[in-house]
């Protein structure tokens, strides 16, 4: 068990009554804002204007950055920085999912920069002391980046998405209403669903390393809740229920609470940033698909007890199955879960991915941690492409 330090610095509004904190919590930083916000989901279910009217309320000066696309790209974080230099942009506003939130921990950054290109401070160039503060309104229940210092940037030209973490990027106050996800379609309730759990088992759950038991059970309820109640909202989009508890799983899976003290490679997230850098596919999605095959790649005698215990625990498989059976019967009731219950294709071959880049995805994925990611097990390029290969 390791040594930790537990400090989240993101203040949480949570539920339907809370709007009218956004303009005490802007102010304090100063008069100019920048208003982030996605493709127009936003305007269309009436929160934009909640938003517009709560910020006149308040006096501040709104500048706009409309158009934040999903896995945002570092032009686009150039558009805001630029907007937030020119105009003395005191706070930045995100209104949206995780790229929206994520590209303003970009544009926070790299307002502080001297230079004009975020990319020079996600590919680790060049680099910032400070960042603008951030405040966020979630609107889609997946990335954590409500309560969380990272961002995950995509650069088309070159076809790479790194993640970065500027210094002080936790929003510093997240609101959080889940009626704002009602009208999350269902395709990204479930890839969104996918990627909470991918965070708990990238993160701490499928580790050879030991942990805390109580962080371990705490990480199963977590995931037992997603199991509960992503089924739910899929089918019924504007269940409350349903929709906050996907919304504070969506924030505590990834807010360093469920893995303190804990480091590794998380692995099926290494592998899936290389999907969406060549493929802009959904980031949620891509990890269905990939996890399952994961865990079949590096089922052994070492890796079944916690397979096997995750599908007793979590997905309700019979104790009484011999090791490999009942960690095989995990997996099977995993993809069971994925494909069937939420309705997610399962191959890569359905979202129009072949495996002609597979080779060089799979060097890449493996670049950023020592050519190497190791976790569960420790796996290499070669193991990379093979698990791409199971996924067509
Ligand atoms: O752009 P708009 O019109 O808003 O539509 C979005 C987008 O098309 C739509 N949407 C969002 N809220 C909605 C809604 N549609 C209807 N009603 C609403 N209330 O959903 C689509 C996807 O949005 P996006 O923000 O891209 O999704 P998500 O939250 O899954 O974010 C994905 C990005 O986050 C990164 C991913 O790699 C990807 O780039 N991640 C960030 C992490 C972090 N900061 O810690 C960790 C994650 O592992 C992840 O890598
Ligand atoms: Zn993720």
């Amino acid at each position: 068990m390791n040594d930790f330090v537990f400090q989240n610095t993101t203040k949480v509004y949570f539920g339907k009554n809370q709007l009218g904190h956004l303009g005490e919590e802007l102010s304090r930083f100063g008069r100019n804002v920048l208003l982030a916000y996605g493709g127009g989901s936003i305007k269309r279910i009436g929160l934009y204007d909640k938003v517009m009217a709560e910020l006149a309320k308040a006096g501040m000066t709104v500048f706009e950055l409309p158009g934040v696309e999903p896995n945002p790209r570092h032009t686009t974080v150039n558009k805001g920085a630029a907007i937030c230099k020119k105009e003395g942009v005191d706070v930045v506003l995100a209104v949206g999912g995780g790229s929206t939130i994520d590209a303003c921990k970009a544009i926070a950054a790299t307002a502080k920069y001297d230079g004009d290109d975020s990319w020079d401070l996600v590919s680790g160039k060049a680099s910032v002391s400070e960042s603008l503060p951030l405040v966020a309104i979630l609107t889609l229940a997946a990335t954590g980046s409500e309560m969380d210092g990272g961002c995950v940037i995509s650069n088309v030209e070159t076809n790479e998405k790194n993640g970065y973490f500027p210094p002080d990027a936790n929003p510093r106050a997240s609101f959080l209403d889940p009626q704002n996800t009602f009208t999350v379609s269902a395709y990204q309730t479930a890839s969104g669903s996918a990627d909470i759990m991918s965070h708990i088992f990238d993160v701490a759950y499928f580790s050879r390393k030991d942990q805390m038991d109580m962080l371990l059970r705490v990480q199963e309820e977590v995931l037992k809740t997603v199991v509960k109640y992503a089924p739910v909202a899929v089918k019924d989009g504007s269940n409350y229920e349903a929709r906050a508890n996907l919304m504070w799983a969506s924030s505590w899976a990834l807010n360093g609470f469920l893995y303190e003290g804990f480091i590794q490679d998380t692995v099926c997230h290494s592998m899936e940033h290389e999907l969406s850098a060549f493929y802009n596919i959904t980031h949620g999605h891509g990890l269905a698909i990939l996890t399952p095959r994961w865990l079949s790649y590096v089922l052994d005698e070492n890796t079944a007890p916690r397979i096997k215990r995750f599908g007793e625990n979590v997905l309700g498989i019979d104790p009484s199955l011999p090791l490999m059976e009942g960690a095989k019967a995990a997996i099977a009731a995993l993809e069971k879960f994925f494909f069937e219950t939420l309705g997610l294709k399962s191959r890569l071959s359905d979202l129009g991915i072949d495996d002609s880049k597979f080779a060089v995805m799979a060097k890449k994925a493996c670049s950023f941690t020592g050519g190497k990611l190791d976790s569960f097990t420790v796996i290499q390029p070669n193991d990379v492409e093979a698990i791409y290969r199971m996924c067509l």
